[in-house]
């Protein structure tokens, strides 16, 4: 690679998946109602959305397993309608449901991918005991396939579609349905797949996973790209961090809104909300004023906005109040 290149330039100039006014309908439901999307190489990139949003209609058009109604869309440099077969070449595609054989231990299936791909006996045992070291299933890979966990599984199913060194790789809810613990070894799998070079696309449905992996993120919903941008960037978009500071003396909560002219009144539970930082200088700041005029608080929470609060904001979920959805963080 010339080191010349900027990395930025590079990726500006050929995006790992591009897409324009991307359509697809099943009767006269519109499922994709023209997406648009840009991808650099080299970067993770989530598509956000509920349950039947249309990140799996999404995934397919973009692995050219069905074809969209209109718009465009390329793929590692290829066009979808005109260039199947080289979008093929370039990607590996993760689904919900594997592409395991359970009868088959570990290294055999990944063999069996290296033979269907045609890369010789000595590649494909190298590349195989290369992915099985990398995924951490070389103890487990004389096992069949159907002893695995739902985390191994998911780990040999990514290795399978590494096989082939793709350019792209698409994990379709990589996460979903597994433990606590398996997500975030999942985790550090996607993570390690970018450190690798690989341009990763993900769909989830989980607002932390999106924000812990993803460079840039989409939020798809009622057929359309509803947001976009960095999880900074999202969260921007949505009321910021607030400390509520909660009373049980109606006298106290008075003289709490005089200290505090800019804050949000709550009446019904005495409760104040001051919008601010939530570091710790902001926090000893804030009872410091308390303590200046000697009010005392009941119990006070700390509310940092997080993706849950961007996609109510913008789903259309929630309503124009958007203080309703401030998740709170008791501290
Ligand atoms: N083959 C199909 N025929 C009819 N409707 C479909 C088909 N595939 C998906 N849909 C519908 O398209 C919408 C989006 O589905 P999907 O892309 O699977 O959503 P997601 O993956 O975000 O859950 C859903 O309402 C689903 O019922
Ligand atoms: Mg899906």
């Amino acid at each position: 690679m010339p080191v010349s290149v900027m990395p930025t330039s590079r990726s500006a100039a050929s995006p790992a998946v591009s897409t324009a006014d991307l359509r697809k309908s099943y009767g006269d439901k519109a499922v994709l109602d023209g997406i648009d999307l840009r991808i650099p190489s080299g970067s993770v990139f989530a598509l956000l959305g509920p349950n039947g949003a249309g990140k799996t209609t999404t995934v397919k058009i973009l692995s050219t397993l069905i074809a969209a109604d209109g718009g465009q869309a390329q793929v590692a440099g290829h066009d979808v309608a005109t260039s199947p077969d080289g979008v093929r070449a370039a990607i590996g595609v993760t689904g919900q449901f594997a592409a395991l054989d359970d009868l088959l231990t570990a290294e055999e299936n990944l063999l069996l991918m290296a033979d269907l791909l045609r890369l010789g006996k000595r590649e494909g045992r190298r590349r195989a005991q290369e992915l099985l070291d990398r995924f951490d299933i070389a103890d487990v890979a004389k096992n069949r396939a159907a002893t695995f966990s739902g985390g191994m599984r998911r780990r040999l199913d990514i290795a399978m579609t590494l096989v082939g060194d793709p350019k792209v790789i698409f994990l379709d809810e990589p996460t979903t349905g597994l433990d606590p613990r398996s997500r975030r070894t999942m985790w550090e799998t996607v993570r390690s797949l970018v450190a690798g070079g690989t341009t990763v696309f993900l769909t989830t449905q989980y607002l932390e996973e999106a924000d812990q992996l993803a460079d840039r993120i989409a939020v798809l919903d009622g057929g359309r790209i509803v947001a976009e941008g960095t999880a900074d960037e999202l969260k921007a978009q949505i009321p910021g961090s607030h400390v509520r500071l909660r009373f049980t003396d109606p006298a106290e909560y008075d003289r709490a809104i005089t200290a505090f002219p800019g804050a949000t009144r709550d009446d019904e539970n005495l409760a104040l909300r001051v919008a601010g930082d939530a570091g710790m200088d902001a926090l000893r700041a804030l009872f410091d004023r308390l303590d200046a005029v000697g009010i005392r608080a009941a119990d006070f929470s700390v509310h940092t906005p997080d993706l849950d609060d961007v996609f109510l904001a913008l789903t259309g979920d929630g309503t124009a109040d958007t203080s309703r959805h401030v998740k709170e963080t008791q501290r």
